[in-house]
């Protein structure tokens, strides 16, 4: 089982919003980067600042004074300790080295003098923080990303700073940038889910006017068979759909004109055989020897028998032109009495739910070569009529020997007879099953034909499409 969706449209939409996703999750994760770069050099900057001037500030106060003022400097993010020797905070990350060097300039550079200044990032253990310091938990993956891609890490990482003042006490400074709740990895999941609604929405409703284009002109071209006269189809949609609908409907008038210069060509070419057949007749019948005379009266009524049959087939194809909503049941009826009359068994079982549109005259001539056979090889003709959505089937039955099942195919062809039916010289040409079946075909239909299961006799059976067309309602 594939999990690839099947039609066009579920590919198309698939693709389209893959792809659109793609490139959403590579944006905001670059936005999400750099704009938390950003915001944390910015933070970094601002504690620089910060630092320097508290220095400045504590510098100029007597130890009494500064006190006062460290306890109203101190708060979750910043505190300063004075020292009077520099304290051990460890070395931090090696990858921080160069951020240590850039905020220690920084501090100097806002310091305006030449302090002994050291900067040192660090991941403070609880029990070294300073107390009021807030704690924040961040999975690994945000410190593998805040370690290598930010200029200053939020959360667990503090910048320490110790900055010896000029009367020889350090001052160190616990600064941390505040974690900034937008950044977090998790914020981008509902921003995703609801890009991707709308573009699911939009891609949908985009592919389904170029699909809706595309299935009609699947639709047409299943009718083309079934219907080659039927409506040309109307051209919209982009424009390659409608050249292609332009040069289908080309087609489809080609084609048409094709199928009836073809019964034109045949119909002459058998109309006009009737007069030469006539002539040699006239001829025949003045040959002395008997014999000979009677075998070549024999072979120009098989040539008339043939020309007359394709003459009226191809007629009762070109006179109409139209598909007309026939009765098939009546059809059938009718056909079916016309038989009992001259004394031939044949029997009708079954309805159709309505009218079909199809050529009488062509469709009759059909369904009664089906009946000949059955009546010539065997001895009897069932005929039953089944009808759904999908097709309307008429199946006709005898009680004779049969076709193998290699020349089940085979009959098809014209002027193919079996063996048995040549010897018993009953008359047939080879003709009827061709003509039938062109005709089912003409209907977009097809007969088919099979040995019945108990092997007793043949069942034939056409197989007219009920397709949107050739429904009447
Ligand atoms: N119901 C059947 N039972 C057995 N054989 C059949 C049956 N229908 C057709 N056949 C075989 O198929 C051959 C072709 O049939 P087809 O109807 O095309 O020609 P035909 O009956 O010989 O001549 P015609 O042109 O008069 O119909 C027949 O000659 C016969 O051998
Ligand atoms: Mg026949």
């Amino acid at each position: 089982m594939t999990l690839l969706p099947r039609s066009l449209f579920g590919r198309t939409l698939l693709v389209l919003v893959t792809g659109m996703m793609l490139a959403e999750i590579a944006s905001q994760v670059v936005n999400f980067f750099d704009r938390g770069s950003g915001v944390y050099r910015l933070g970094a900057q601002q504690m620089a600042l910060r630092i320097a001037q508290s220095a400045r500030i504590l510098n100029r106060l007597t130890s009494a004074q500064r006190s006062a003022v460290i306890d109203e400097m101190n708060g979750p993010t910043f505190s300063v300790v004075l020292s009077s020797t520099p304290v051990d905070v460890g070395k931090g990350l090696a990858e921080h080295d160069r951020y240590e060097r850039a905020l220690s300039a920084l501090i100097k550079l806002y310091l305006r003098s030449e302090w002994s200044t050291s900067v040192e990032i660090t991941s403070l253990g609880r029990a070294r923080r300073p107390r009021n310091y807030e704690a924040v938990d961040s999975s690994p993956l945000e410190q593998w990303i805040a370690r290598h891609f930010y200029f200053v890490l939020p959360g667990t990482y503090s910048i320490v700073s110790q900055i010896k003042l000029e009367d020889g006490t350090t001052a160190v400074f616990y600064a941390r940038i505040p974690q900034e709740p937008l950044s977090r990895l998790e914020s981008l999941l509902p921003r995703l889910l609801l890009t991707l609604a709308i573009f699911v929405v939009l891609g949908a409703a985009a592919v389904r006017v170029i699909t809706r284009s595309l299935e009609r002109l699947a639709r047409a071209a299943e009718q083309v068979g079934a219907e080659p006269e039927g409506a040309p189809l109307q051209e919209d949609g982009p424009s390659e759909v409608r050249s292609v609908i332009r040069a289908f409907n080309r087609m489809r008038l080609d084609l048409r004109s094709y199928l009836l210069e073809r019964a034109r060509m045949l119909g002459a070419i058998s109309h006009d055989l009737q007069t030469p057949i006539t002539r040699l007749r006239l001829r025949a019948e003045m040959l002395a020897d008997a014999k000979s005379r009677a075998k070549f009266v024999r072979d120009l009524d098989e040539m008339d028998v043939i020309a007359a049959s394709t003459l009226e087939f191809f007629k009762s194809l070109g006179n109409e032109p139209q598909r007309q909503p026939l009765d098939v049941g009546a059809l059938v009826g009718s056909l079916c009495e016309d038989w009992s009359e001259t004394g031939r068994d044949v029997t009708v079982q079954g309805l159709p739910r309505g009218p079909y549109n199809s050529h009488p005259q062509a469709l009759r001539r059909c369904l009664n070569n089906l009946v000949e056979n059955a009546l010539r090889y065997g001895a009897r003709a069932r005929i039953s009529i089944e009808d759904d959505d999908a097709a309307l089937r008429i199946v006709v039955r005898d009680d004779g020997p049969g076709i193998p099942e290699q020349d089940l195919e085979r009959v098809f062809e014209p002027f193919f007879r079996l063996e048995q039916s040549r010897n018993r010289d009953s008359g047939g040409t080879g003709l009827g099953l061709a003509i039938a079946r062109n005709i089912a075909r003409w209907h977009g239909g097809d007969i088919h034909l099979r040995n019945a299961p108990d092997g007793k006799g043949l069942i034939a059976e056409l197989v007219l499409p009920r397709s949107r067309s050739s429904a009447v309602r």
